[in-house]
């Protein structure tokens, strides 16, 4: 008999990193646990150059095909925001078990409609967060649970990112609120969201946010595009209609109070997000720019406090047996993080457990916060959660 297989839905950027995920640690359960079956994408060519970089045996144009298919027991859906949803409730119907991109959906009411499906469905599932997984981000969650840093009081997330910032980028699915949403909002401000809630617990309410765009216009391609690429352009424009930079203030549910902040267009930033994390006794703060550790300061006895260094290191044994380089001062990076997302994905389903730490639940969570951060920005008044 042979193994379930792995489809990865969608072979665009991030499908890449789905794929890579799966190559790098599928083998570790053994040949006759995971297959790396399909690579489905509606660009053929795209479909097949991703299925041949990364060890995929076929590939396919319609996801419908991939979900019915009987040998298929895993899929990623790394497909445009509009269309997680209804690949999703198809893939959780079906038995499968399923990885979905961030956003979960367009609104909290959709992602609502999926974690309840996910809760009564036999499959494995989750939602790409895969920013939790850097160790950093797990030692500091393990020190305010331990009260090392006191009583939590504020928190202030922030993803800048430029991939948006020359206007002579060419429009695409992501710069139309009907395919995407809000823009910088649910695509970096999604990660930013969750961080907050990863680390201080429920959002009660957002007490205001703004949102803006500030390249009105793009123009079209004359072809396909992924990612954030260039390309050859038309001479015809499109409007964006979603945002280009937003910011919302939160209370959270422990009274501790919240900053996010998200750009696409934020001029040499590249693709970075900061933590910090402030309690009553100590403070942390990390930086995906300077990934070999993160800060931590706290209160001493007498005098005044200072900040020291500690490792970004992997910070479980079961996480350090997947670092091909455990060694202290060797910064982990993205790759390796997503990776350490889709082992513990596959482990989960191995050992027949669900995946707790980034669940749907935790997708449609997230989408609540952000739903009332778009609510407040367009009402610019206070918005209470759930
Ligand atoms: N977790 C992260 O850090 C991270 C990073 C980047 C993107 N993402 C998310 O991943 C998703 C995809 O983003 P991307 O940058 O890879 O986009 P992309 O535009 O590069 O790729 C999307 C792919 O989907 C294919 N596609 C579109 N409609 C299809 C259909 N109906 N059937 C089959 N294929 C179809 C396109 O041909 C394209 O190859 C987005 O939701 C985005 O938010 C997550």
């Amino acid at each position: 008999m042979t193994a379930p297989g792995i489809a990865v839905i969608g072979a665009g950027m991030i499908g890449a990193a789905h794929a890579a995920g799966y190559r790098q640690y599928a083998p570790r359960f053994g040949a006759e646990r995971f297959r790396l079956a399909t690579v489905c994408d509606m660009n053929g060519n795209m479909a097949g150059k991703m299925a041949a970089d990364w060890g995929f045996a076929a590939t396919a144009s319609d996801w419908r095909e991939v979900i019915a298919d009987p040998e298929i027991g895993t899929v990623s859906v790394c497909l445009p925001n509009f269309l997680h949803a209804e690949v999703t409730q198809a893939a959780l119907e079906a038995g499968k078990n399923v990885l979905c991109e961030k956003p979960l959906a367009l609104s909290a009411e959709a992602a609502g409609k999926l974690a309840l499906a996910a809760a009564n469905a036999p499959g494995v599932s989750g939602t790409v967060f895969n920013y939790r997984r850097i160790p950093a981000m797990a030692d500091i969650k393990r020190r305010l649970e331990a009260g090392e840093l006191g009583r939590p009081v504020q928190i202030a997330v922030s993803f800048q990112c430029d991939y948006a910032a020359d206007p002579l980028l060419p429009h695409s699915w992501r710069y139309e609120f009907a395919k995407a949403g809000p823009g910088a909002l649910l695509d970096v401000g999604t990660h930013a969201a969750d961080m907050a809630r990863f680390l201080f617990g429920e959002v009660a309410e957002v007490v205001g946010a703004i949102s803006t765009i500030s390249v009105p216009e793009r123009r079209l391609p004359l072809g396909a595009t992924t990612g954030h690429g260039h390309a050859e352009l038309s001479d015809e424009t499109a409007a964006v209609d979603n945002d280009d930079v937003m910011s919302g203030l939160l209370r959270f549910a422990n009274g501790a109070q919240g900053f996010v902040s998200a750009s696409r267009v934020a001029v040499g930033s590249g693709n970075c997000m900061t933590v910090e994390v402030l309690g009553t006794k100590g403070t942390a703060r990390y930086s995906t720019a300077l990934p070999s550790h993160y800060e931590l300061a706290i209160l001493p006895e007498s005098g005044p406090a200072e900040f020291r260094k500690v490792p970004n290191r992997p910070a479980t044994p079961a996480i350090g047996r997947l670092a091909p380089v455990p060694h202290d001062n060797v910064a982990i990076g993205y790759a390796e993080v997503f990776g350490y997302m889709i082992h513990e994905f596959l482990s989960a389903i191995h050992e027949g457990r669900r995946l707790e730490n980034g669940s749907i639940e935790d997708g449609w969570r997230v989408a609540q916060i952000l739903d009332a951060i778009q609510a407040a920005s367009v009402s610019n008044a206070p918005v209470r959660i759930g």
